[in-house]
């Protein structure tokens, strides 16, 4: 072993150091160098955990607490060096402790493993990480609001065809249909707060799985480092990734809500619908056609979907079948966990900038609602009103639509004639008349808007006071 390769942590019962191709394949610290701060803070707890019982003295605990101090100053100002060989992050800290501390510093690891020690930096990561994408989707839900409230909730409101099937189906308020979005973002929010609560158990005292001899104060340490609770089962501790695999559903959900999105504005750009026209901060252009402009934020949006499910699937096929209690395999939790939450942040931080900075092209959505069709369902339902059972009108209204589209004449004409409808039928074929219609509880029309906007409002303050922000 030369003097630039770090020993491993396990070198006395070994007569040899460890293979190139073995430290290649079990490395994890190029990823996990990123938990460098958990690890620190999992450290001084542990320590200060050691001298609260009595294991060490108070002299050695200061020792070492300023010993990790200095490395986490080290990580902040870029001078601290990783040495060849350290397999993960822990051993690389602990690695400095000890220059720094001397051998004090091998007092560290007392009474814990990294088994333990692996799963509470991760915990703490999480913890924290979650909640910032929480904020995120916050200031997502509120540029949605302010574009859903400039386009307004009123009888004057920007309207546009709502479609199923992708088939153009009623009108709806603009306002309605973007914070619709919204509200798939706010059942995330809660979906990460929930996954915080489960995450914020800490496993420091479990050691490698069987707890220790020595008396831990497990309770104190999980105190320490802001943990609402500590584990009850050891073995439990060090195995359990729930809170991983609940994070990357949530990161897959997130990013599904995402990718419709994505959908919805590579259809909306596209000059075939027109419906909104993309800053060119948020555009992007091709390298042969000089015309193009293309929403590469939203087909990416759409796309990431893909990896992020792929991300769950694959950490959930690596737990599924595993003995207790620590298997190297759950090493496998942070890549994708790291993976699903850099691209959901990136995405989410994108497609807000897209979203606020758009144009809405108030005169296509308009044009592409006040077809006549759209008002079958108010004609079948102007029946119903006069008695006529539902099935009836709505063959009744059928039959014009398709006379209609025979080209002869227009619904409007073929309503004016038929038996079936008064005079006052006429008004709600007009241009902007459906959306007005449209004012049942939690409606896309503008009478049910307040009760929404209210209702949104509250949630999102409900949000943010279990995010405390
Ligand atoms: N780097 C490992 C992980 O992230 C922790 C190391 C535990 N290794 C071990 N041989 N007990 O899971």
């Amino acid at each position: 072993m030369t003097d630039n390769k770090s020993q491993p942590l396990w070198h006395g019962r070994f007569s040899s150091g460890p293979a190139e191709e073995l430290l290649a394949f079990t490395e994890s610290l190029s990823f996990d160098k990123r938990l460098w701060k958990d690890d620190i803070a999992g450290s001084i707890a542990h320590v200060k955990g050691l001298g609260h019982t009595g294991i060490l003295p108070q002299s050695e605990v200061a020792q070492i607490e300023s010993a990790l101090h200095q490395v986490a100053a080290e990580f902040l100002d870029g001078s601290f060096q990783f040495v060849d060989g350290e397999e993960d992050i822990h051993t690389s800290i602990e690695r400095r402790v000890t220059q720094i501390a001397g051998p004090v510093g091998g007092k560290v690891h007392t009474g814990r493993s990294r088994n333990d020690q692996c799963v509470t930096a991760l915990r703490l990561w999480t913890k924290r990480e979650l909640a910032a994408l929480a904020e995120r989707l916050i200031a997502l839900c509120e540029v949605l609001t302010q574009r859903a409230d400039l386009a307004g909730w009123g009888t004057d409101g920007v309207y546009l065809p709502g479609y199923t099937h992708v088939q153009r189906a009623q009108p709806v308020l603009l306002a309605h249909h973007l914070m619709a979005h919204a509200w798939a973002f706010t059942r995330d929010i809660d979906r990460l707060i929930h996954t915080i609560k489960r995450a914020d158990v800490s496993p420091l005292g479990a050691g490698a799985l069987a707890g220790s001899s020595l008396p831990l104060d497990p309770d104190f340490t999980a105190r320490e480092m802001g943990f609402a609770d500590r584990f009850a089962n050891s073995l439990d501790a060090v195995s359990d990734r729930d809170f991983v695999a609940e994070a990357l559903f949530d990161l897959a959900l997130i990013g599904t809500h995402l990718s419709r999105i994505g959908e919805e504005w590579v259809l909306w750009t596209s000059e075939e619908f027109g419906f909104a026209t993309l800053d060119d901060r948020y555009a992007t252009g091709s390298s042969m056609l000089p015309q193009k402009k293309n929403a590469d934020i939203a087909e990416l949006a759409r796309g990431k979907a893909g990896r992020l499910i792929g991300n769950l699937t694959g950490l959930l096929t690596t737990l599924k079948g595993l003995p207790l209690a620590y298997n190297r395999d759950l090493q496998e939790d942070k890549e994708p966990l790291f993976d699903s939450y850099d691209q959901v942040s990136l995405a989410v931080g994108a497609l807000t900038g897209m979203i606020q900075t758009a144009t809405f092209n108030a005169d296509r959505m308009r044009a592409a609602a006040d077809v006549q069709s759209l008002s079958a369902t108010d004609l079948a339902e102007y029946l119903v009103r006069k008695g006529t059972p539902f099935r009836q009108a709505h063959a009744i209204v059928g039959a014009l639509v398709q006379e209609a589209l025979s080209g002869s004449h227009s619904l409007q004409q073929l309503v004016a004639t038929s038996p079936d409808f008064d005079a006052d039928a006429q008004a709600l074929i007009g241009a902007g008349v459906g959306v007005q219609l449209r004012s049942s509880p939690g409606a896309a029309g503008p009478h049910a808007a307040d009760e929404q906007r209210a209702r949104f409002t509250s949630v999102i303050a409900s949000l943010r006071a279990a995010l405390a922000i």
